[in-house]
């Protein structure tokens, strides 16, 4: 039975699914994302709990309760990563989820409330358009069919890749319709520098920043490129980062915002070929919505003004828009309390990060944890957490599970 200490080793388990030179690539419904929702259920059924799964993969496991009319209190966090993805980001808050458990089952430590450690599917939306996919889909931000038809970047849909591919379904585990929970708590990695440069192992977030996410595909006309004469030139390509920089010019003006362009497909991506088509995405972050809004409408802008200027068409797509999250205060002093209770500093820290408490903040109570990331470094293979954080940061979930379960009892 896990005391909290051996996070570390499951940590290191989970991360031969996926590992390459350049860090963990494991998208969802890969069979390494597979593989590492069958680890984590495999864990599940040994420690004795009831494991379940739903309709688009999300994995739970769950530790009875003393009150049989209460719902559960879930944690936990994601199994996928970015192409270049660290150990950490979204692994340690499923595997501290069920190493908490344990934790508490080994210290007959009874909760009113059932806990249930579970893996959301399909967090950073690398291979699927939709960030935070799976916990979406269990809040009701979207629909188990729409999310199902999405199109991955590689060709086939998620129903195809989880009821055909090697990245399917869990085997052996039940399916399960229930979607009532009482609060929910997101361990994680800090994935920033704030907690490192405070010297500081424990943060209780104070907010998510907003979120957008969206794709424009630029529509110019390809042609050669010898003889095309620039006059009568609608390339995609000088269109796009034309855009590009605007969207960049505005996030720059609005305090703490970021905008990204990470991903860019050029067709026909030929030397010689003036470019016909170009698809990009757009990560727009911003502690507030109203500096969202002003980035999106420079974006739109431009694009009007583009568009006629170098006879292209453009047509944007969006996947997801949310608002900043804010953490529950029943919960970050329940979460203080803990840290207090291990003798342990905690401060008050914000997530640029999106994390899947921004869809469980729209339906419970919500707070997250984070432990610090050596350098500040997140979704490159350099990404690093001290052991002695790692488990640190398993004892205060565990607490922080039991203060918040009074809480709920009492409220
Ligand atoms: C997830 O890591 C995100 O913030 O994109
Ligand atoms: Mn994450
Ligand atoms: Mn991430």
């Amino acid at each position: 039975m896990s005391d909290g200490t051996n996070v570390v080793a499951r940590l290191d388990e989970l991360k031969q699914h996926g590992a390459y030179e350049g860090g963990i690539d494991r998208p969802l419904a890969s069979p390494q994302e597979r593989a590492a929702r069958e680890l984590f259920a495999g864990w599940g059924k040994a420690a004795g709990f009831a494991v379940t799964q739903d309709a688009v993969g999300n994995v739970f496991i769950r530790r009875a309760g003393t009150n049989p009319a209460l719902k559960p209190i879930l944690t936990g966090s994601h199994l996928d990563t970015v192409k270049t993805g660290g150990a950490y980001d979204g692994a340690y808050g499923v595997v501290g989820a069920i190493c908490a458990l344990e934790m508490l089952e080994a210290r007959g430590i009874a909760t009113a409330h059932p806990i249930e450690a579970v893996a959301w599917v399909g967090e950073e939306g690398s291979r699927f358009p939709l960030g935070c996919l799976g916990s979406s889909v269990f809040c009701g931000i979207k629909s188990a069919e729409e999310a199902l038809a999405l199109e991955g970047d590689d060709g086939p849909t998620l129903r195809e890749a989880l009821e055909s591919g090697p990245g399917g379904y869990v085997t052996g585990v039940p399916m399960r319709s229930e979607r009532d929970v009482a609060g929910y708590i997101e361990l994680h990695v800090e994935q920033g520098p704030i907690l490192e440069e405070a010297g500081i192992s424990l943060g209780a977030v104070t907010a998510i920043f907003g979120q957008r996410r969206l794709r424009a595909t630029v529509q110019g006309v390809s042609g050669h490129a010898g003889t095309l004469p620039m006059r009568l030139r609608a390339d995609a390509l000088c269109a796009a980062s034309e855009l590009i920089l605007v969207l960049d010019r505005a996030a720059r003006v609005e305090p703490d915002a970021v905008a990204t362009v990470g991903r860019i497909v050029v067709e026909p991506n030929g030397t010689n070929v003036v470019p016909g088509l170009v698809v990009f995405s757009l990560d727009l972050r911003a502690p507030d919505v109203a500096s969202l809004d002003r980035i999106e409408a420079a974006f739109n802008a431009a694009i009007a003004e583009v568009q006629t200027r170098r006879n292209v068409r453009v047509e944007v797509e969006a996947f997801e828009r949310r608002g900043a999250t804010p953490m529950v205060p029943a919960l970050r002093d329940g979460i203080k309390r803990a840290a207090a209770a291990l003798g342990k500093p905690i401060m008050d820290v914000p997530s640029g990060a999106g994390h899947d408490a921004m869809s469980l903040g729209t339906i419970v109570p919500t707070a997250m944890i984070f432990v610090p990331s050596i350098g500040g470094c997140s979704h490159v293979a350099e990404e690093r957490t001290s052991s002695a954080d790692l488990e640190l940061g398993v004892e205060a979930l565990a607490k922080a599970l039991v203060e918040v379960d009074r809480t709920l009892v009492e409220k």
